[in-house]
């Protein structure tokens, strides 16, 4: 079977630095005969988070939110990969508003019983186009949640303007890692 990864990019922009970024990942795992998904979170209807029941959540028993949009559909793609990266772009150095509410609805149904990320390998990027302030804490912000999803941190980076070129060969060269190791 060959290691599948699968790369969920935040911005809007589908060919912006963002995009490139994780998309220098999937290149890596490429190389190394490994197969990639790439998905651009904005074109997916991802509703926020409605704190249902008493606030803990349907999810919590049923393993599944009770809204209706493409969230479960993106969340069972995450199962079914053997290998994660997820890259938003730096808004208010913080995530983008679409990871966030995606992610904030992922911790709702995975924070409890079910386990299913543990073990899974993820690289969290952050892609600070502007300035490269709050590169740094927005990805402090992402190893919060990621850490909670339960997955295992292969790395953490983040990306600036200034450093995008050295770092987009790193990021290529942790994709070939993430298929060998
Ligand atoms: C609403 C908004 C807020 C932003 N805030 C920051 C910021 O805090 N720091 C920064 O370096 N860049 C900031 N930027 C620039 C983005 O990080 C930059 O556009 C990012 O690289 C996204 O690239 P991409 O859309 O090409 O993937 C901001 C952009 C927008 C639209």
């Amino acid at each position: 079977m060959y290691m599948k990864c699968l790369a969920i990019q935040s911005s809007p922009n589908l060919n912006g630095l963002t995009s490139s970024l994780a998309q220098a990942v999937l290149n890596g795992v490429k190389t190394e005969g490994g197969v990639t998904e790439l998905i651009h979170l904005n074109k997916f209807n991802v509703k926020p988070c409605i704190a249902c029941e008493n606030g803990w959540g349907l999810c919590r028993e049923k393993n599944r939110c009770v809204q209706d949009d493409d969230f479960e559909a993106i969340r069972k793609q995450i199962t079914d990969a053997d290998v994660v990266v997820f890259a938003t772009p730096v808004y208010w150095h913080d995530l983008s508003e679409s990871a966030k509410r995606f992610l904030d609805r992922l911790r709702r149904c995975e924070s409890f019983a079910f386990k299913t990320f543990t073990g899974k390998k993820i690289i969290g990027i952050t892609s600070a186009g502007g300035s490269g302030r709050g590169a740094v804490r927005a990805l402090y912000n992402l190893e919060e949640y990621l850490r909670r999803l339960g997955f295992e941190i292969f790395d953490l980076i983040s990306v600036t303007r200034f450093s995008k070129d050295h770092k987009l060969s790193m990021l290529e060269e942790a994709g070939r890692r993430l298929v060998r190791e």
